[in-house]
């Protein structure tokens, strides 16, 4: 009995030093191994915490930079700890790249930053404003104006669950979108990028961003940046803020409008973004009674940050702080104090890093800036990176590359165009309607600029920054094919993109249906002080309506002139810029579904009108914004 208890004491004594010189060891090599800003179970403030601790100045101002992916490689990525790259309208890695080229290229990139130090990984931005347009062979939705015409908010959130899915098929995490402008004159070049004139619509259609980041989990409060996973994108409201209220709508230029009118007309949306836990939001190249946005830190420090509680990164435009002095770039070292003084977090620079680095350490090194005001910039971007779990999976994988352009987002685009169209007038009065059209006829007239080009169907930020012309730049159904794989094979079209009187007047056609509208275009290029339809749109419209019934179709990032035709024309439909599934307009002439759509804008009489919106006093529209004729679905058998 006593033998084991003499035995027994080393043998505890001999247990209990094992054991604790196991956890002794164990806690040093936990020590020596255990990061905490790595470890996912921590909260993210803590993680934040840990690894701001360990950065120097230099790994901060990297983190505050964006770089276009033009010239870009993995070394500079690396030596110079870049936190963020783009793709620019257009900028792809090569031409038609397929969603593997785009995943390497990602990678590739990815690998630099992984490589620094601290090992923090980029995030990737890119202006998939309409689906993921600058994929060749990507699903292109409906442009902005045309899904506020639906007033579909459900829609447009599935919308946004496609076009997360189809940025993700490429590596890419992060979208530019969505624009929230709410435009107020349709002379501005980006009035499409607006769901609407009217800040209510703009608010709701926000909820585009609780299908590119997810819904946001109970326990994570209101207002924090949350993107829920590998089949989610950071998104990003801009322009902040009266983007769309410039002086006769001329681009990046003065909204003149007082608090009151700021508040309750460009500012609704962004609370409603913050709410719904949007990750960043851009800066605006314009101006507000004067003062430039990306200047402004009443505006985006004061009242974003601080009354708003914004608590995601906000990111300035393509060279936004270059433009904060005239002529752009003249005073670069300003610039970047004003920038930053004001409180933009990340710096689309997008070229010149160097430059950049230089200069913003000479700011901070000098106490111009204050050392506060970067790691506010850095752990806003770190509490983004942490949020969408980017720490731990950096790489771009290829689990979704079967969704780019997929039959199932192309079916929901389609649905998105049917819901889209606002038909502004059904006939020369209201017992003689001309749609839906019969499919079953002996031959019909298809015609004008806009039936049989893709590249105008979908307009602006469609593969490149402008948009093109043709048919093609990527895959899609214009209006002819749809409207040929629609009607009954007895039917014989005729398609003339020009027709002369005699060529309408010598066939027995039964209808015409006409396509016109805008050339694409952009920001910048695509201010217009006339609103005319592209020539010889015009033309068109003459030589076939009045000889025969003819449906006009409007495809356009805005109202037009339109009011000289309208007597001639037996129906009109607005078709605002649908996209690639030109199957969405055939559905609707022809009945298999029925006209919904309403107009997201006031349709003006003549030019000097505008700017008019609806509340306006001496309120006198062509078709009012709300407007739009329905029709019924013909019961097929
Ligand atoms: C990228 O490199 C090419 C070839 O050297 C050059 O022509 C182009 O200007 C560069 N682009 C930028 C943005 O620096
Ligand atoms: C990352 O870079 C290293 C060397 O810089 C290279 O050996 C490795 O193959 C790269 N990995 C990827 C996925 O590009
Ligand atoms: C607005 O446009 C006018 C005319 O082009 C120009 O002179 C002015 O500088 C612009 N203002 C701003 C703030 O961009
Ligand atoms: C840049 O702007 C700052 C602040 O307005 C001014 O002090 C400085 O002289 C300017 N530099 C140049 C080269 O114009
Ligand atoms: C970047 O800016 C620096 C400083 O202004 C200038 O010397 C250099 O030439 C610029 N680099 C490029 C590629 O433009
Ligand atoms: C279409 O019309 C032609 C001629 O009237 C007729 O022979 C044919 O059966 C019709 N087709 C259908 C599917 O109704
Ligand atoms: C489209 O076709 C035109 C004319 O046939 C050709 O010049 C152009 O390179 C083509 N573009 C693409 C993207 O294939
Ligand atoms: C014109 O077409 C209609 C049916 O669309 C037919 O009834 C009529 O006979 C045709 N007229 C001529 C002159 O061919
Ligand atoms: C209307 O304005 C656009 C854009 O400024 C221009 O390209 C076009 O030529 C103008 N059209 C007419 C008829 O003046």
């Amino acid at each position: 009995m006593s033998s084991t208890k003499t035995i027994s004491i080393p043998l505890v004594g001999l247990l209990l030093f094992l054991c604790c010189w196991t956890s002794t060891a164990k806690a040093a090599a936990e020590k020596e191994y255990y990061v905490k800003y790595k470890d996912p179970k921590q909260p993210i403030s803590a993680r934040i915490k840990d690894l701001m601790g360990r950065m120097t100045l230099e790994e901060k101002i990297g983190q505050m930079i964006q770089l276009d992916r033009e010239n870009m490689t993995a070394e500079i990525m690396r030596d110079y700890k870049i936190g963020s790259l783009l793709s620019a309208g257009g900028s792809v890695p090569r031409f038609k790249a397929t969603a593997l080229d785009w995943i390497n290229m990602f990678n590739t990139f990815q690998n630099g930053s992984l490589s620094t130090r601290l090992g923090i990984p980029m995030i990737y931005g890119i202006d998939a404003v309409h689906g993921h347009n600058n994929v060749y062979k990507a699903t292109i939705f409906p442009h902005n104006i045309g899904l506020g015409a639906t007033r579909d908010k459900e829609l447009v959130k599935k919308i946004g669950i496609a076009t997360a899915l189809e940025i993700r098929a490429t590596g890419i995490n992060y979208a530019f979108a969505p624009c929230i402008a709410v435009c107020r004159d349709p002379r501005w070049g980006r009035c499409y990028e607006s769901y609407s004139e009217d800040p209510e619509i703009v608010s709701e259609m926000t909820d585009i961003i609780y299908g590119l980041q997810g819904d946001i989990p109970q326990n994570i409060p209101k207002g924090i940046p949350f993107v829920g996973g590998k089949d989610k994108v950071a998104a990003c409201a801009k322009h902040f803020v009266g983007d769309g209220g410039t002086i006769k709508g001329i681009d990046e230029n003065n909204t003149v409008i007082d608090w009151h009118g700021l508040l309750s007309i460009h500012m609704p949306a962004y609370y409603q973004s913050i709410i719904k836990g949007v990750s960043t939001i851009m800066v605006s190249y314009s101006s507000w009674n004067g003062k430039k946005m990306h200047a402004n830190r009443n505006l985006v420090t004061g009242f974003l940050k601080k009354t708003l509680k914004f608590k995601g990164f906000v990111i300035s435009d393509w060279q936004g702080i270059d433009k904060i002095t005239y002529p752009v770039h003249s005073n670069y070292s300003y610039s970047v104090f004003a920038g930053v003084h004001a409180g933009i977090d990340m710096i689309m620079v997008p070229y010149n890093y160097t430059e950049f680095i230089d200069i913003l350490t000479d700011h901070v090194n000098n106490k111009r800036i204050p050392m506060s005001r970067i790691n506010d910039a850095v752990s806003r971007i770190l509490r983004v990176k942490f949020s969408m779990g980017l720490f731990e999976n950096p790489w771009a994988d290829q689990t979704f590359v079967d969704k780019l352009g997929s039959q199932g987002h192309r079916d929901l685009a389609r649905e998105a165009v049917r819901k889209s169209l606002v038909l502004l007038k059904n006939g020369k009065n209201a017992d003689s309607p001309l749609l839906p059209l019969p499919k079953n006829t002996s031959k019909i007239l298809v015609a004008g600029t806009h039936a049989n080009n893709l590249g105008y169907q979908c307009g602006g930020w469609t593969m490149t920054w402008q948009g093109l012309s043709g048919n093609n730049h990527t895959a899609g159904t214009t209006i002819l094919s749809a409207i040929a794989a629609a009607v009954d094979p007895n039917t014989e079209i005729v398609y003339s993109e020009n027709p002369d009187s005699e060529l309408v007047e010598s066939n027995n056609f039964s209808y015409a249906i006409v396509a016109v509208g805008e050339h694409p275009y952009a920001e910048m290029y695509g201010d217009s002080q006339n609103l005319t339809i592209a020539e010889p749109g015009p033309n068109v419209i003459n030589n076939v309506c009045g000889k025969v019934k003819c449906v006009v179709l409007i495809v356009s990032g805005r109202p037009l002139v339109i009011e000289p035709h309208v007597g001639s024309i037996d129906a009109l439909v607005a078709a605002w810029l649908p996209g690639t599934e030109g199957h969405g307009v055939a559905d609707v002439l022809f009945g298999d579904y029925g006209f919904t759509g309403k107009l997201p804008r006031t349709w003006f009489k003549t030019l000097d009108q505008l700017p008019m919106n609806v509340g306006d006093p001496h309120y006198d529209p062509l078709y009012p914004f709300g407007y739009g004729l329905s029709t019924n679905p013909i019961q097929s058998s």
